[in-house]
């Protein structure tokens, strides 16, 4: 008997066949709307493997209905969608997509940092809104990102990518982690300091961190009055790490000098949300890995990881490493 698996979007043919090979496939077809949650109920209450994205929310009302579940494969890094702690107490093993995504990630970093830094989204639409009359000295000026200080906050793979990129733009890097990295400092003449320190002395501090109860709402109020008010703040993490509603006071008060964010609280995000009616900010739909190559190996890794699973290895990129003793 063939391991039953449902993959909750439309994901690359090629990827479908390979697990095909080996397991009865069902997949939600729609490619704009995510599996409804009652699908997803009916689909888990047979199947032995899950291929998911980071807009399923896999908690333990789910898994208590997914009684055959041996492994949930996430086609994200992160996975603060998926109730690790309940997964594990199942021996529900969970994998993710890390590596793959991560220079991918730090160009979209920078990208971001340097279109929100120098207004290109606004300057673009100012142009084809025909308001662009002459060369004017102070027209669209922005911050100067060369020689700048950036604070990272996180610095797992795609921080150390982003500084390594900042080294380039001679940028002086600074950074938070729940430990140091001395090989990084080292390597890439990065520096580590408090996350006070890093707020106050940074030009652009980027959010690199993953989501958890800890980091919920680590950027709030207090975080960013201790930010320069020519500062620019850039989350390509997880929306909910920032307090949205201290965020926007903090930018229309001029506390800070602009935002980029690809990522928000809630996703997708409304199109009436406060933080949209702003000309200093710079938003994305969460497209942080959004490059052909690293989709497919996103896609390639996470089918690898649901499939070693299900055949009795050990996956690649196992989140919980506890469950293979079990
Ligand atoms: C995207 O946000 C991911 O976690 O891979």
């Amino acid at each position: 008997m063939k391991p039953k698996v449902y993959i909750t979007r439309k994901i690359p043919k090629e990827v479908v066949k390979q697990i095909a090979e080996v397991c009865n496939v069902r997949m939600w077809e729609e490619e704009d709307i995510p599996v409804p949650r009652h699908v997803l109920e009916k689909e888990l209450a047979e199947s032995d493997g899950l291929y998911c994205l980071l807009t399923e929310n896999i908690d333990r009302d789910l898994l208590d209905k997914s009684p055959r579940l041996k492994v949930i494969s996430n086609m994200a890094v992160g996975y603060n969608n998926i109730d690790i702690k309940t997964a594990s107490q199942r021996g529900i093993m969970v994998t993710n997509t890390p590596g793959v995504l991560a220079q991918t990630t730090a160009d979209l970093t920078f990208a971001l940092l340097m279109a929100t830094a120098r207004r290109l989204v606004e300057s673009s639409d100012f142009l084809r809104k025909g308001e662009w009359k002459t060369w004017s000295p102070m027209l669209l000026t922005g911050q100067d990102v060369y020689g700048s200080t950036l604070g990272i906050i996180g610095l797992g793979q795609i921080g150390e990518l982003v500084a390594q990129r900042a080294k380039g733009f001679e940028m002086h890097v600074l950074y938070h982690n729940r430990s140091r990295k001395l090989e990084a400092e080292e390597k890439k003449g990065i520096q580590y300091t408090d996350m006070e320190t890093l707020l106050k002395e940074s030009d652009f501090v980027c959010i690199l961190t993953p989501f958890t109860s800890e980091t919920r709402h680590l950027i709030g109020r207090k975080e960013l009055s201790l930010m320069k008010n020519t500062a620019v703040l850039i989350n390509t993490a997880r929306g909910g790490i920032v307090d949205e509603a201290a965020l926007y006071d903090a930018l229309k008060k001029k506390e800070i000098w602009a935002a980029g964010l690809d990522v928000f609280e809630q996703e997708p995000v409304a199109i009436d949300h406060p933080l949209l009616t702003l000309s200093n900010v710079v938003t994305l739909p969460h497209i942080g890995s959004a490059s052909f190559h690293t989709r497919m190996q996103m896609a390639q890794l996470a089918a690898e990881n649901l499939l070693a699973a299900l055949l009795g290895d050990i996956p690649k990129t196992l989140v919980n490493e506890s469950v293979i003793s079990k």
